[in-house]
């Protein structure tokens, strides 16, 4: 019969890519418990998105199976997402682990469009998922969302809307039509403020913020007024050839901010006719200027009209069609996302770990 420390040697052999350690160190075997041959336990990532999760159990599995009296190996995949200390945010935000801004360079990249899938992909893995539109120019969550009725006021504090299982809170519910022209920096401060105070976000492993476009006075007060985990920018392949996402960059780099990765939207088209790709707007782009910076490529969406018609339908293409090809495009830069969450969380806790970027 193997004991424990056998098992767990075994186990040692496993290691995480992402964190470069063995899952044993890292502290992921759970509940560990042997009964005659039948070995069983819980490995406990650290997200419910990981990339490698299918890997992980297949050679947990076989590392232990291996083992001599094994007849059975019982393997439960789970996860925690663990982040900073809440009270590095000054008792903002208690219940959220991570907050992760979703940038780009200007409009119309698809910013919102790839922020509301990445939540509803992040969201139908199993974690535990906010968003917050702080789009003051042109706020457009809740149509993506299909969101029509407007969230509740529950005393002085605000009950967000779930939608699609992700718990949203948008500008545009206390916007009239044009009142964004002539918001001033102090004013949008206390905005930002108030959607991080008096919002009833609850338990949250991720908190998407889509963020206005550029680089202007929101992104300036979120980033200063809480840590942020790190944040995600979206860009054209065009938008990277002129340069445009360089600005973004630039601006988290300066507020301290890391930058988690680059997303291509609108990568390039299949043609719904004949099935021909056509690099529109040149193709990988965004990747190449993701390694000139030393920066994580999360993935590269295509330009396909279903991903247009179901963010207008409110529908977004990862709950209206999870198991097309687009919408794992979607669900793999939201993997990739919630891994790099995990490695800047893991190399703040223990600088040891080398990170890959
Ligand atoms: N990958 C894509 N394929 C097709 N249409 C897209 C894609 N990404 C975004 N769109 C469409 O482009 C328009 C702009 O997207 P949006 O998400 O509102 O951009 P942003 O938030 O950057 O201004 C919307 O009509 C949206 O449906
Ligand atoms: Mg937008």
């Amino acid at each position: 019969m193997p004991t424990e420390p056998d098992i767990l040697r075994a186990l040692a052999a496993v290691r995480d890519p992402d964190l470069h350690r063995d899952i044993v160190a890292l502290g992921f075997i759970k509940d560990l418990a042997v009964a005659g041959g039948v070995v069983s336990f819980r490995v406990e990532l650290t997200t419910p998105a990981c990339p490698v999760k299918d890997q992980l159990k297949e050679e947990a599995e076989r590392a232990v199976a291996a083992l001599p009296g094994v007849t059975r190996v019982v393997v439960t995949m789970d996860a925690k997402v663990s982040g900073p200390d809440p009270a590095s945010r000054k008792g903002m935000l208690p219940g959220v682990r991570h907050i992760v801004p979703v940038a780009s360079g200007k409009g119309g990249v698809g910013k919102s469009t790839v922020s509301a899938n990445l939540a509803v992909a992040l969201a139908r893995s199993g974690a535990r998922v906010g968003l917050l539109d702080l789009d003051v120019y042109g706020p457009s969550i809740p149509a993506i969302m299909g969101i029509v009725e407007p969230p509740q006021v529950a005393g002085d504090r605000l009950v967000p809307v779930v939608a699609h299982g992700v718990t949203v809170m948008s500008m545009a519910f206390f916007m009239k039509p044009d009142e964004a022209t002539i918001w001033r920096g102090p004013m949008l401060h206390k905005v930002v403020e108030q959607f991080l105070t008096q919002v009833e976000w609850g338990e949250l492993d991720y908190l998407l913020v889509d963020f206005p476009p550029g680089t202007g006075d929101i992104q300036l007060s979120l980033c200063q007024m809480m840590p942020l985990t790190g944040a995600a920018i979206v860009s054209t392949p065009q938008d990277v050839a002129l340069n445009v996402a360089s600005k973004a960059i630039t601006m988290f780099e300066r507020l301290r901010t890391p930058v988690l990765g680059l997303i291509e939207n609108m990568s390039y088209f299949i043609c719904p006719h004949c099935d021909q790709r056509e690099d529109i707007f040149g193709h990988g782009g965004a990747r190449a200027a993701a390694a000139a910076r030393n920066l994580p490529f999360l993935g590269e969406i295509p330009l396909a009209t279903p991903v247009r018609q179901s963010g207008d339908a409110g529908v977004p293409m990862t709950a209206a069609a999870p198991e097309t090809p687009l919408a794992k495009a979607f669900y793999g830069a939201a993997r990739a996302l919630a891994a790099q969450v995990s490695i800047r969380t893991a190399a703040g806790a223990d600088p040891a770990i080398a990170v890959t970027f």
